[in-house]
């Protein structure tokens, strides 16, 4: 079902059940924040393992006030872009209120306040965050529209449109040295800026403080070939500019070579492709700067699936 009444998607977050709510960068499956049953759905749903951590969604920077540890640097990143894509990671206060479920048993929590209106009424309506992870299976595509998240599982999912970003929040670690743990909407330059001074990016060596993002491939079923120069006449070719020639299916992500629409752009156009009848997906080469970053992690990860 894919519904609008802002009032029943609270209704049933507050009664336990999962709804998929539409924000700024993906769709997310959520569920009441306070509550480990509701939560334990969506892990059962997604087909998700226990150890991957669900990211919490807040209305605002109080009402998350009581269930982290906050530092002064996440207080100065959490001022310049929430509501907005970025997600902290912190230390879980004593008075947490989130189950450890949702921290798959770490001592950190990961939260954000999100900017898309629709998502922003339904917190000002609840009484508690929402856990939410992207909502599609674990390892697939992420969703940018309802229908891909129909495409995944049956649940009431309410209508936002095409998501604005179109790629997951960027993750950064605010306990101690920031350092950022997956690339996302908001590019590094943005954060330094911010900041003043460079961040590390990457999971820091031996510590794997977040365990989930080893596992996570945002794949479709196809193998996914990366900086094509040529398309074979079987494969399906995400174009990136003046497209090469002789695909069997060809989709744009930015004629003119706009990262950010390229960006918005990359799931529904692997989405695309996945159900077309090429046999495999050619993706022409994105440059590294700004948000490019992310979208090269996304590909990677995709490239990597079923090797
Ligand atoms: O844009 C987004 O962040 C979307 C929307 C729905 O908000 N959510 C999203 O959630 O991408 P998910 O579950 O697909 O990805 C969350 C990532 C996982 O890789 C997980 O390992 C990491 O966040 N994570 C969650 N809690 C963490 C923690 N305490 N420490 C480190 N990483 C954490
Ligand atoms: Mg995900």
């Amino acid at each position: 079902m894919i519904f609008s009444d802002l009032q029943l998607a609270c209704d049933m977050l507050i009664q336990g059940k999962v709804v998929a709510i539409p924000t700024e960068t993906v769709y997310g499956l959520a569920a009441h924040g306070y509550n480990a049953q509701a939560m334990d759905q969506i892990y059962v749903l997604k087909n998700r393992p226990r150890m991957n951590p669900l990211i919490l969604h807040y209305k605002d920077i109080e009402s998350a006030e009581k269930d982290v540890l906050w530092t002064p640097l996440a207080k100065q990143l959490a001022h310049a872009f929430w509501p907005g894509p970025l997600t902290l990671v912190l230390e879980r206060s004593p008075s947490c209120r989130v189950p450890l479920l949702a921290s798959a048993g770490l001592p950190s929590l990961a939260l954000r306040v999100p900017s898309h209106p629709l998502v922003r009424q339904v917190l000002e309506r609840c009484p508690m965050p929402l856990a939410a992870p992207s909502a599609n299976l674990s390892g697939y595509l992420s969703p940018t529209h309802p229908k891909h998240v129909q495409a995944n599982f049956s649940v009431p999912t309410l209508d936002g449109g095409p998501c604005h970003y179109g790629l997951e929040s960027t993750i950064i670690d605010c306990r101690t040295m920031p350092r950022i743990l997956r690339p996302g909407a908001i590019c590094q330059k943005e954060i330094e800026n911010v900041l003043g001074h460079s961040v590390e990016i990457g999971q820091e060596k031996g510590l794997p403080s977040a365990p989930g993002q080893l596992r996570e491939h945002y794949a479709p079923s196809k193998p996914v070939r990366l900086n094509a120069t040529h398309v074979e006449s079987n494969e399906g070719l995400l174009a990136f500019g003046p497209p090469l020639s002789g695909a069997l299916m060809t989709v744009q992500l930015s004629l003119t070579k706009d990262l950010e629409q390229a960006a918005s752009a990359l799931f529904e156009g692997l989405y695309q492709l996945d159900r077309s009848p090429c046999a495999s997906i050619a993706v022409m080469a994105i440059p590294e700067e700004g948000i490019g970053r992310a979208i090269q992690d996304r590909l990677y990860r995709a490239s990597l699936a079923g090797l």
